[in-house]
């Protein structure tokens, strides 16, 4: 089969971490030579800006429909709100975050001997971030602003029944839903019901709720009781960076904008952002964007070409080419070329 994967490298270390993902995932593509994957570049982002006076092309949702998948960096907040900037218009409800100790990362966490292994789910396209509200200008020292948070039905469920499903396909078949109903009684009141009718369909996955508070501390006090997590945009935009410092750096964190009906390609991206206080040095991790190009790969097919690509990337990292996030002295080019090598070997 062959792959067409829209590259939109973005901002800052994004163009960094991309083209060195592109180099690794086109290795991998011409040494086991099952399938073809090619990249077409798509500008988004400040350079993008300077040209045009915006920053990306009014037809660029169109544009990107034509591909199977996307392979995004980072760009300067656009909207300050869900990561991926288009993620609401082409309906990529499911932000999926994978969290594990990876080899070469230090998880300041005492779970050493067994790591943490865990799956975030957030919703992706309303809730807290829906931006609804407004401020009133009626009088300064009176100012009032509202931020509504906006939850459906229809939302709820189709998030629900994804996080059902993957905790289903993960061995320990539990689940985690996170609200804040105590205090927040409408929208979190129907995330719970929603919960449990949802729950009915899957009566082998074990589930239960926790209030977003107390989440937090179990993720630190008792990280192996977590399996898979789903919650609200907000809530999982916290925890899931809660969850990339624990398992050790942000430099590793991977994540998926997915879209599971499968009518928009989805996008896949590092958690982490445009990070210009190491732009154009060449020490970027590449490791978030490697393992994001390994989701990207699972999602459109070739699951074994991904389990080979992480296969290489955690032999190098446990070898100890690192980049200095993780107490290494290795560059972005000296980890691509250290996994490129270690693809040659298939
Ligand atoms: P950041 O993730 O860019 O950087 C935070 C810290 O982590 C920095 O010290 C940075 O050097 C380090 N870091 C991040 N990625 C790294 C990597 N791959 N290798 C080594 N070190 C890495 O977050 P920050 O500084 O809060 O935001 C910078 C800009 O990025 C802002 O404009 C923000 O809005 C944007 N941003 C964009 C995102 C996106 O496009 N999806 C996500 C998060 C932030
Ligand atoms: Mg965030």
């Amino acid at each position: 089969p062959s792959y067409r994967i829209a590259s939109i490298p973005g901002d800052g270390i994004g163009p960094e971490v991309v083209s060195a993902t592109i180099q690794v995932v086109e290795k991998l593509a011409k040494t086991l030579g099952t399938f073809n994957i090619d990249f077409t570049h798509i500008p988004w982002g400040t350079q993008y800006y300077k040209e045009h006076g915006k920053y990306v092309s009014d037809d660029c949702l169109e544009t990107l429909r034509k591909f199977d998948a996307g392979l995004f960096g980072a760009t300067i907040s656009l909207c300050g709100a869900s990561s991926w900037p288009s993620a609401a218009p082409l309906q990529l409800y499911a932000n999926v975050r994978p969290v594990r100790t990876f080899p070469g990362t230090k998880c300041p966490l005492n779970t050493a001997t067994e790591g943490i292994d865990w799956m975030l789910v957030r919703e992706n396209s309303e809730g807290e971030y829906s931006g609804q509200g407004g401020r009133s200008h009626i009088d300064q020292e009176w100012e009032a602003a509202t931020e509504v948070a906006m939850f459906t039905r229809v939302g709820i469920k189709r998030i629900m029944r994804f996080a059902f499903e993957t905790a289903q396909s993960r061995p320990k078949k539990h689940l985690i839903v996170v609200t804040k109903s105590n205090s927040m009684r409408n929208g979190m009141v129907l995330w719970d019901k929603v919960a449990a009718e949802v729950s009915k369909d899957f009566p082998d996955v074990k589930w239960e709720k926790m209030l977003v508070d107390a989440m937090t501390v179990r993720m630190v006090a008792k990280p192996q009781s977590i399996d898979t997590i789903v919650g609200t945009n907000l809530h999982m935009d916290i925890l899931s960076d809660l969850a990339a410092g624990l398992a050790g750096s942000i430099g590793v964190a991977p994540s998926s904008n997915l879209d599971p009906t499968r009518k928009n390609p989805s996008i896949f991206e590092p958690v982490h952002g445009s990070a210009f206080d190491i732009t154009g040095k060449g020490v970027a991790n590449p490791v978030a964007t490697f393992w994001s190009a390994a989701e990207m790969l699972i999602w459109i097919g070739e699951k074994d070409a991904a389990a080979k690509l992480m296969h290489c990337v955690e032999t190098v990292c446990a070898a100890g080419v690192l980049t200095p996030d993780l107490g290494g002295t290795a560059n972005t080019q000296g980890v691509v070329d250290a996994v490129c090598d270690e693809i040659e070997k298939f």
